[in-house]
């Protein structure tokens, strides 16, 4: 256990009560709580349940889990860290760096993750040679959704270039629709701006941005033309569109009332909780010129180190999950897709089997996450994700005067 660990674990023992005492049921930290996430969640709960372990719910809400991250670090430092969390990217190393998540190397073994994993996964997983987390599936970030029955009532092509946004946009207008729905929430504008830093500057100028944070880079004229695309994305969601969830944004699409929301595809999950099913009542395409590409999050669960001593129930929990039949489940429920690369496409979505078939694909490039924490650590994610609203809220504000502030956060980074 991590000396930070055994400090605060020490002081702070009369906490752990709060929790579950069945040694069999795990309490789990997570940000899944919309319709489709909790959906997913159920799925992973019912299954282990079946093979004999409780999953004690610790649900916090709020999209992008700004707020649950708040929490699991409070109840770290207060000595009642839960026996498992969503902890994904750069706080899950971070941690792993901290000694605070117990490491899952002979759990990883025994399940061959090696030789069924995608190589991106298992990246992601492991740090400082040992496998920090239990994989639980790959969302794919650059996903532009659209309504079928507008597009076949409006006779329109899918949106592959970003002409083909513009024409349908016209065309919704005319039909009275609100060609995007849109949020100002900043976590989901930078989420909105990391597919177009990808569409403008392609996979070599994103490796610069996010995974070696160059301050260069970001000062490139391709994130200029990122950031004037993305003032002009928001117009097209009408007049101050606000900061609505993006369950809204996804509602607004699902009923018709707009036509196209570019978000991560745990929408997916979303729509399909309501009813909804991919090639009937929607259909997804890469984000215009990103179609060979993956940008990528992937969701983890990392195995909190406490004196609840919860080791044999976290390694079972963290084998069970990665097991072909529970990623099935869980991703065909999330809209995200199975990190493994031993199952059969066939059984997923129009829009996961796309993803997936793009990550298994040697051609294909992978992207970090920056917004979804793949890499940038919470503080330079959540003040880029403040900037980019800043910007879009402001019009005043210039692409120029935004893309400074940019660089002035990556050097301030980097330092
Ligand atoms: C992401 C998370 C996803 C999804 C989304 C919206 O950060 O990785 O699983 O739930 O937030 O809340």
């Amino acid at each position: 256990m991590g000396n930070l660990a055994l400090m605060l674990a020490a002081s702070f023992t009369t906490l752990a009560h709060a929790q579950s005492q069945d040694p069999a049921t795990l309490n789990v930290l997570h940000w899944w709580t919309s319709a489709g996430e909790k959906r997913a969640v159920d799925q992973l709960v019912l299954q282990l349940d079946k093979r004999g372990l409780g999953w004690n719910d610790a649900a916090i809400p709020g999209g992008g889990g700004m707020a649950a991250v708040k929490v699991l670090k409070g109840r770290v430092l207060a000595g009642d860290p839960p026996d498992a969390a969503q902890v994904i990217g750069r706080t899950l190393t971070d941690w792993a760096d901290l000694g605070l998540v117990l490491p899952l190397d002979e759990v990883a073994q025994r399940g061959r993750w090696k030789s069924t994993m995608f190589p991106v996964v298992l990246q992601v997983v492991t740090h400082g040679g040992r496998v920090v987390a239990a994989p639980l599936g790959v969302h794919r970030i650059n996903t532009l959704f659209y309504n079928q029955a507008l597009w076949a009532r409006l006779k329109l092509a899918p949106p592959r270039t970003w002409d083909d946004v513009s024409q349908a946009a016209a065309a919704l207008r005319r039909a009275g629709v609100t060609p995007l729905a849109w949020s100002d929430e900043p976590w989901q504008v930078a989420t909105v701006f990391e597919t177009l830093l990808l569409s403008e500057g392609g996979a070599s100028l994103y490796a610069e941005l996010a995974a070696a944070q160059r301050p260069a880079a970001w000062a490139d004229a391709r994130v200029l033309r990122a950031l004037t695309r993305l003032r002009w994305l928001r117009q097209l969601a009408g007049d101050a569109p606000g900061e609505q969830r993006w369950t809204n944004s996804a509602r607004q699409l699902y009923r018709g009332d707009a036509g196209m929301l570019i978000m991560g595809d745990w929408v997916g999950g979303e729509l399909m909780a309501w009813g909804g099913q991919a090639g009937r009542d929607y259909a997804c395409a890469p984000v215009p010129e990103t179609a060979d590409m993956h940008l990528y999050s992937v969701d983890t669960l990392a195995m909190l180190q406490s004196r609840r001593q919860r080791g044999p129930a976290q390694e079972k929990l963290a084998d069970l999950v990665t097991q072909p039949s529970m990623q099935l489940a869980y991703n065909q429920a999330k809209g995200s897709v199975p990190v493994r690369i031993d199952i059969d496409p066939a059984q997923l979505d129009d829009c996961e089997r796309d993803s997936w078939q793009t990550l298994a694909h040697p051609g294909s490039r992978v992207a970090p996450s920056i917004a979804h924490r793949m890499a940038a650590d919470e503080s330079t994610k959540d003040a880029l994700a403040d900037a980019l609203h800043r910007f879009v809220t402001d019009p005043a504000q210039t692409p120029e005067r935004a893309q400074e502030r940019l660089v002035a956060i990556v050097k301030g980074a980097a330092r």
